[in-house]
């Protein structure tokens, strides 16, 4: 007889215990066992329990191949889910097999979980393997289906409602929990409940200050003292929640006619702006994608979006100030160059229009689009094309956490018809369609690559942009941990070439995220393993440093309404010498678009208890040790790179936290 010893896990999360009856049946290369019960003296299987067990077999099983689990109810005992974490079994022969399961069983169905060991689809030779290989797939692709949300837009997850997803990809209890009592509670939290349906003016500022004295951050009190300063304006270009827009002036947009003699007398430290240009000390931002766009209107009321151009000069003591400012595309008599020689209203009036700009750029380009949409797309084309045992879904499957189930909430509570971003953002509804199919049609794979994109952006030497030098070290340290993972199981690019579901999931990713779209320069197939590796790490870099820079920060930034309108109510100043304070008040949000802004982005910004940190891997997915150690090795560098930043941080007056790796998510969860 042989002896196998069996130890079940179930998971640590609510609920996951059963008091249904488990059976398990062990499956070798040269035999199985019988279908056996796993009689439990306890009387069930508890959250967080290691339950052991002996399975007798006539004759050794050979190679572990799979298990199979199912589940039956006691008579009077109704059926219960169960989460199961992993089996492990050891063999007579004093070997350990690990077997990953990380699902649900709620059903009385039999499952079958492969061993840990990872196998790409052309290394399976037993037909047992192989037949498990392809039923897993197939039952996938019925679990997750893609949809078309709309035309222009990247393919999204299908589903009614979040109990269509399946249990795996849910929110945890405590997730859920957490989420909807902030989602609810964020006005009492935040003491708005009294503003949130008051369509008045704002009087002045004091009154502003006076909603904003709960749970406010240190980074937005330093906002609301900073907010006017040019200095604070030109450094939220690198550092605050949308560091992606910015790049240097090579030569002045036609449509942007700043001259030397306009800037001259201000300009810091030199002569002349064509000089500065050829030096590399002026920089652009131009929101010309929101050019056009229509505006919504809020409480029955008109609002106003405009496209804003941007001149930034690095100035001899490293700061970027703004040096000219022009609010629409097309120049003309009723679109001035505002200057910060202008009036004090003329001048802060410009910079509240950009930063107004800036909100509807940032939500719905460098958040949702570049990282929320685009997660998602990458975790319904690993789930639908590679089975737990591929390396690949070991290696990415925890960057995927929630996202599914995150983004199915964005589009029910913030972009939907009653949503709050359509109800009350400048660019909600249909100008919010208009800009996310503008984005989605100049999307490239190359602005997704960090250092790509900070070369094509030439800000490889602009000073004290913390963006990207942390962005670059973890992006550095992402790409050496897939490198190393995919070197392990990819040895010669043939191998990538003839791994059909790997060659299926970079199709799905081409054809439902980049909309079939060559020019974006996304990869149709993979013929190398360089490429492979690129693109796992945008994969990962995607959903949790860039998604990190840019969502982390939303209230730090936005708490303060005057620093980041998200809607304005009266059309940019067509001339000079029109604005004073009473014109500021009457184009700032009212009081209920400003709180539900603020309690919005106060429950973005909020970490929930069970966040799993980059580098973290609760889940054992790997089994071998090449993966397990490059893992060890990561986590140690980012334990060092985030003593690092905290460190840095700790000599500047706005620390840059959000690419920390300790503050940041392995996945978009939030
Ligand atoms: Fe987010």
């Amino acid at each position: 007889m042989a002896q196998y010893k069996v130890t079940v896990f179930t998971g640590s999360m609510a609920q996951a215990g059963t008091m249904n009856k488990l059976y398990i049946k062990l499956v070798g290369a040269e035999g199985e066992s019988d279908h056996r019960w796993l009689a439990n003296l306890k009387g069930g299987f508890y959250q967080g329990a290691a339950d052991l067990f002996t399975v007798w077999c006539s004759a050794p099983l050979g190679r572990l191949l799979l298990v199979e689990l199912d589940k039956k109810t006691l008579p009077l005992m109704p059926q219960d889910a169960w989460f199961c974490s992993k089996v492990t079994v050891e063999t007579p022969e004093g070997e350990t097999a690990h077997f990953p399961v990380y699902r649900w069983i709620s059903d009385l169905e039999k499952h079958l979980f492969r061993e840990g060991t990872a196998y790409r689809v052309f290394d399976e030779k037993h037909p047992l393997a192989i037949y498990c290989r392809e039923m897993e797939l197939k039952s996938r692709a019925q679990d997750y289906s893609w949809d078309v949300p709309g035309e222009g837009l990247p393919h999204a997850i299908k589903a009614e409602s979040p109990l269509d997803l399946p249990c795996e990809v849910r929110f945890s209890f405590t997730k859920t929990t957490q989420f909807l009592f902030t989602a609810s509670s964020a006005l009492t939290e935040l003491s708005l409940k009294g503003y949130a349906n008051s369509k008045k003016l704002w009087k002045n500022i004091d009154d502003i200050g006076q909603v904003f004295t709960c749970n406010r951050t240190p980074i937005s009190d330093y906002v609301q003292e900073h907010w006017r300063e040019d200095e604070f304006f030109g450094y939220q270009f690198l550092n605050g929640v949308n560091p992606t827009i910015i790049r240097r002036c090579y030569q002045l947009p036609a449509n942007f006619p700043v001259t030397d003699d306009m800037v001259r007398a201000f300009l810091h430290g030199a002569s002349s702006l064509t000089d500065e240009i050829k030096k590399g000390n002026i920089y652009l931002v131009d929101y010309k994608q929101l050019d056009g766009v229509t505006a919504n209107k809020i409480n029955g009321k008109q609002q106003y979006l405009t496209a804003p151009l941007v001149l930034l000069q690095k100035t001899p003591n490293d700061k970027l100030i703004p040096v000219a400012i022009q609010l629409k595309q097309k120049p003309g008599e009723d679109n001035p160059i505002f200057f910060p020689t202008d009036s004090e209203y003329d001048w802060l009036m410009a910079k509240i229009f950009v930063r107004s700009a800036d909100f509807s750029e940032h939500q719905l380009n460098a958040h949702l689009l570049r990282t929320h949409l685009l997660s998602e797309v990458f975790a319904v084309a690993l789930l639908r094309n590679l089975p737990m045992v591929h390396p690949l879904y070991k290696l990415l499957i925890p960057h995927t956490r929630y996202t599914l189930q995150i983004n199915f909430l964005a589009r029910l509570l913030l972009i939907s018809k009653d949503g709050v971003f359509t109800q009350f953002a400048a660019s909600g509804g249909e100008g919010m369609f208009t800009i996310l199919r503008r984005a989605v049609s100049s999307l490239t794979y190359s602005s997704l690559c960090l250092p790509e994109d900070i070369a094509a952006r030439g800000l490889e030497s602009i000073p004290n942009f913390y963006y990207r030098d942390d962005g670059l070290r973890l992006w550095d340290m992402i790409h050496r941990l897939v490198q190393g993972v995919i070197g392990h199981y990819y040895k010669s690019d043939f191998d990538v070439q003839q791994d059909s579901e790997l060659q299926n999931w970079i199709k799905d990713i081409f054809i439902h995220g980049f909309l079939s779209r060559a020019s974006s320069g996304v990869p149709q197939s993979l013929d190398t393993v360089k490429e492979l590796v690129k693109i796992v790490t945008v994969a990962i870099f995607t959903g949790s440093a860039q998604h990190s820079a840019v969502n982390s920060g939303q209230f730090d930034y936005g708490g303060w309404m005057p620093n980041t309108p998200i809607t304005l109510q009266l059309p940019p100043p067509s001339g000079k010498g029109q604005c004073n304070e009473a014109l500021l008040f009457r184009t700032l949000p009212d009081v209920n678009t400003t709180v539900q802004g603020m309690s919005t982005m106060w429950l973005l910004s909020k970490q929930s208890t069970d966040f799993v940190r980059l580098g973290e891997y609760p889940e054992g997915h790997f089994s071998e040790d090449a993966p397990c150690r490059l893992i060890k090795e990561f986590q140690a560098e980012l334990k060092a790179f985030s003593e690092s930043v905290k460190a840095r941080n700790s000599g500047l007056d706005v620390p840059y936290t959000y690419m920390d790796p300790e503050l940041m998510e392995n996945s978009v969860a939030i």
